[in-house]
């Protein structure tokens, strides 16, 4: 860790234990960070969000064995082999609360979300904090999530104590949850960690939680991560087609595509080929749909290998009809 980085962690470790925010990189996204035992602190993050307070938040801890000190009840045998092979990195993992948890921080529900991020500024924080942070993405309540500073400081700027800049986030899309309080493992969103890739390490297929009965968790409304730019999806197939009737009713439109060769009058934002790359610029890219006031964007699906499938998930919520 070198001489800027400890001092831009002390400084967020003094803005956190005084019960301010920070806006904090981690390897999916930006988190809106506050002491996850400091009630006051956390309320204020639903303030500065908008975000409903029924909501629960992660709490970011620097290992599953600081979880076992008061914040989680136990592990259970796949959770351990979860926490092994993935943390630090994208995925949150939903155990039996313990008391160390806030209702503040998990809406009152018996169960509490951890990640344990590996951003190396995150992981500067929690370590020094000797304590847990709540932080969901550093975004207003339904918009997409920040990946560079400029990001949050467009969002939230004169809302946060302390933006800390880690540069553009490595991932891009939201940790993925997995529930292990159930009878099974269950995926409640598909994230930075590929569902083959947990299954494997499970040795069994994960349960696919559907978005029906009480809404838990925000990313699970259909209306989410949306720009202002109306959200048209395609094939690679349909997608010259589609963008040629838009361009028709006289619309401004734009494109997200890794094919520069795209039909006349559309505004064309160039991503990777692989789902790996358009996480990466997922956000940034529809960011840019609106900083060009574009109307409508057309969106190229990948498949849904690896990230593909938190990338598509994204994108159908971001397409839904808006409330
Ligand atoms: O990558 C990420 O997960 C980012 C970074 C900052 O860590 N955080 C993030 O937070 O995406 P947020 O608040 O935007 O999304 C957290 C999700 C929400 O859908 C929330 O409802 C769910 O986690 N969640 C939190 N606690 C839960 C619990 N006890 N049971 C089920 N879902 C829970
Ligand atoms: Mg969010």
């Amino acid at each position: 860790m070198n001489e800027v980085n400890s001092e831009r962690i002390a400084q967020a470790v003094a803005v956190l234990r005084g019960g301010g925010l920070v806006a904090l990189p981690t390897e999916t996204v930006y988190g809106l960070a506050a002491d996850a035992e400091n009630e006051l602190a956390v309320r204020r993050i639903f303030a500065v969000k908008g975000r409903p307070e029924s909501h629960p938040l992660i709490v970011h801890l620097p290992s599953l064995d600081v979880a076992r000190d008061g914040w989680i009840a136990r592990a259970s045998a796949d959770a351990e082999r979860l926490a092994a092979a993935f943390w630090p990195g994208p995925l949150t993992l939903v155990f039996p609360r313990g008391p160390r948890a806030l209702d503040v921080v998990t809406g009152g529900q018996d169960t509490v979300a951890i990640r344990v991020p590996a951003h190396p500024l995150a992981r500067g924080v929690l370590q020094a904090l000797s304590g847990g942070v709540a932080a969901p993405s550093a975004n207003r309540f339904g918009r997409t999530s920040p990946t560079t500073a400029d990001h949050v400081r467009e969002d939230l700027g004169g809302e946060v104590d302390l933006i800390v800049d880690g540069g553009a986030c490595a991932v891009g899309v939201e940790s993925t949850i997995v529930d292990l309080t159930g009878p099974a493992p269950a995926l409640l969103r598909p994230g930075g960690v590929g569902r083959e890739a947990l299954e494997e390490v499970l040795g069994a297929p994960l349960l696919v939680r559907t978005a029906g009965g009480p809404v838990r968790a925000p990313g699970m409304l259909a209306s989410h991560y949306a720009p202002r730019a109306g959200v048209v999806l395609a094939s690679e197939a349909d997608l010259p087609q589609t963008v040629a009737s838009l361009i028709a009713q006289g619309r401004r439109v734009g494109v997200i595509s890794p094919s520069r060769a795209l039909p006349e009058g559309a505004e064309t934002i160039v991503v990777p080929p692989d789902a790996d790359g358009l996480a990466r610029l997922l956000y940034a890219s529809l960011r840019e749909a609106d900083a060009r006031a574009l109307e409508v964007v057309v969106v190229q699906l990948p498949p849904e290998g690896g990230l593909g499938l938190a990338v598509r998930d994204r994108l159908h919520r971001a397409a839904a009809p808006r409330t």
